[in-house]
């Protein structure tokens, strides 16, 4: 490296005018004006123009106009002022410009597939994986990066500043399970054996519980081999902490002081705390689902009392079944192919129709007041009933019902609910609605496995109050867990944890976990219950998704540096790959594998 940079280009100012500098970086544009070269040099600080004229030395002269976008170079020059009319105000070198002296090029570069100084929205995301260098360099493609620091700098300065103790916790571990597919690791010097990669912390930060730290942290990957959505990845992030001698409160309100903190540091926005905390079943009767959106009503109402009345058959039908009827409230009118699209997106979610009402507040009659085809069904007395369950006073509206099951109706409207509000834009930019999540079912029935299985881990703490129900209507028993949830994605998730080996064995058994596999698979934890194991609870926030809802971004990819596909792959890599046959062997994956013959 001949020229060695003096600035980097965010230090730049008019102060800087009349001075020698260096500058490096990669070339974003480079104008060509009759022997004038001007160049648009970025580094990870800012843009600068570089400006390299006749009359120069003709070497460098001729080293400067072969530059092309992205070359990487080092430019020695004068700083000077703009010529009046020639600032850019937008940048913060816009008033200043450098006169090229000497230049050294350290490498060239292909044209990018992408332009780098336009918005690349629309660019494909498999080029843009492939080659997610360049998407990062290009123009602002830093700042989701710069901006995770900046979360992940202020979260550990506040857990610090409260007592906490940043620790890590194995990678090759055995199963945590938090009801996802476990990422398996052969073992070479163990053949048969594997070592699970953790879905979580949980059992090592309850150990260190155990282990008298009273208060830990860690900013920790987590695996799990599930489906992948926009929020989901492989392999994500979690910001994990723990504490003992604490009760739900303590958690929920040092999380709302670290939230807060968190989002005046990083966006000057102060939240307002408390947090409200919703039940369980409240939200799944008001919005249909445990994660709610908060940015809008538009909830769910309870209409089987007028359905028992009416004559539509669908919706006496339904009951009769032991169903229910509920509708919401879409404050608009839409077109017969609107309908349609509606009826359909219900169908996908399992729906056997979507049933609807138009209403106009100013109508000149009946007809033109109450309109849809299942209106013949309803007397007007029921229409009346309607009106105020509804609480319709808006010009016009329309209401969507749904007749199922409990569960079928709710989860289907839940999601309408989520589809009409963007459809009918009813969600604000830039608005944060956290809400909690108590008093979660303990268990729930797995049709599937035929078996109790843990709404949230099989370490969580039943509520107190329920305990006897444990023995006689296990179904009943509350939690004592919580989620946080922000505009209607589950940002973490915690509990207090079960610290007494008796009431965790009887967890186990009643998800049918024998004890010799329970000592089989978390023998390690329940010896540890029994040296003095404190009361303790924590939680885990998905720090991924929290970063993208804070940078208003649509999938978490985009605000982790090296993704994977929504199929799992790493485009840049190339991962999964195949391995040689040799590495198969050594990890004793093919037992019966005969090397003379190459046959099992
Ligand atoms: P849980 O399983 O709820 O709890 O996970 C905590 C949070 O992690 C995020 N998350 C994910 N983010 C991206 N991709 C995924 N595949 C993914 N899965 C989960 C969610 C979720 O709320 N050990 C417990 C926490 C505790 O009890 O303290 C746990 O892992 O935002
Ligand atoms: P049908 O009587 O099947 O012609 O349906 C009349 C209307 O009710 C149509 O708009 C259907 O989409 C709707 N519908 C049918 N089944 C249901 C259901 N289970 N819940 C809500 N609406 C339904």
């Amino acid at each position: 490296m001949r020229l060695k940079r003096t600035h980097f280009i965010g230090e730049i100012n008019t102060d800087l005018i009349n001075k020698e500098l260096i500058v490096s970086g990669w070339v974003l544009r480079r104008r060509d004006h009759g022997g004038v070269i001007f160049i648009d040099l970025r580094d990870r600080t800012g843009l600068l123009q570089v400006v390299f004229e006749e009359g120069l030395d003709p070497e460098i002269h001729e080293l400067a106009d072969s530059l092309r976008n992205e070359y990487v170079i080092s430019v020695k020059g004068v700083l000077r002022r703009r010529p009046p009319g020639m600032e850019n105000p937008k940048i913060s070198t816009g008033y200043v410009e450098l006169v090229g002296k000497d230049l050294e090029i350290y490498n060239t570069s292909l044209t990018p597939p992408f332009p780098m100084d336009e918005d690349l929205s629309e660019v494909s995301e498999v080029v843009k994986l492939k080659y997610r260098y360049l998407e990062m360099r290009a123009l602002n493609g830093h700042e989701p990066f710069i901006f995770r620091h900046k979360v992940n700098q202020s979260l550990r300065e506040f857990l610090n500043s409260r007592g906490f103790l940043e620790i890590e916790t194995p990678f090759l571990t055995k199963s945590t399970p938090e009801g996802a597919r476990d990422f398996l690791v052969p073992s070479r010097l163990y053949p048969g054996k594997f070592y699970a990669l953790p879905q979580s912390p949980q059992l090592f930060k309850q150990i260190l519980m155990v282990a008298g730290f009273e208060r830990y942290y860690q900013i920790v990957r987590c695996f799990r081999d599930e489906d992948l959505r926009a929020d989901r990845q492989p392999e994500f992030t979690q910001l994990d902490l723990e504490m003992s001698f604490v009760t739900e409160e303590d958690i929920m309100n040092l999380v709302e002081e670290l939230l807060t903190y968190l989002f005046e540091k990083t966006l000057g926005i102060t939240l307002s705390t408390p947090f409200p905390r919703l039940s369980y079943d409240y939200c799944i009767n008001t919005y249909g689902t445990d994660r709610p959106d908060l940015r809008f009503g538009m909830e769910l109402c309870d209409v089987s009392e007028i359905a028992k009345e009416c004559n539509f058959q669908v919706f006496r039908g339904a009951l009769e079944k032991g169903g229910i009827v509920k509708g919401i409230k879409a404050p608009s009118h839409f077109s017969r192919k609107e309908i349609e699209e509606l009826t359909k997106f219900a169908q996908d979610l399992g729906a056997k129709g979507l049933a609807w009402i138009k209403y106009t507040k100013e109508a000149s009659s009946f007809e033109e007041k109450w309109s849809s085809p299942i209106v013949k069904f309803f007397e007007a007395s029921l229409l009346e009933k309607m009106e105020e369950i509804f609480k319709l006073s808006e010009e016009k509206a329309t209401l969507f019902f749904i007749a199922d099951t409990p569960e079928n109706t709710h989860t289907i409207l839940g999601e309408l609910r989520n589809h009409l509000a963007k459809k009918l834009n009813l969600l604000p930019e830039k608005t944060f609605n956290f809400v909690w999540i108590v008093d979660f079912p303990l268990l729930e029935w797995d049709e599937n496995e035929g078996r109790l299985v843990s709404v949230h881990h099989p370490f969580t703490y039943p509520k107190e109050e329920d305990l006897p129900l444990l023995d006689t209507e296990p179904l009943k028993v509350r939690s004592r867990a919580y989620d946080i949830v922000l505009n209607g994605i589950e940002i973490g998730g915690g509990s207090i944890r079960i610290h007494r080996r008796d009431l965790q064995e009887k967890i186990f058994t009643l998800l049918g976990i024998s004890k010799e596999e329970a000592e089989e698979k978390f023998g390690f934890l329940l010896r540890a219950l029994d040296y003095g194991a404190p009361p303790h609870g924590g939680i885990a926030f998905g720090l991924d998704r929290l970063i993208m809802l804070m940078l208003g971004k649509k999938s978490i990819r985009e605000v982790i540096a090296f993704p994977k596909t929504q199929k799992g792959q790493c485009l840049l890599t190339g991962a999964p790959a195949e391995v040689k046959i040799e590495q198969i062997l050594e990890l004793h994956l093919l037992p019966g594998w005969d090397k003379k013959k190459n046959m099992i």
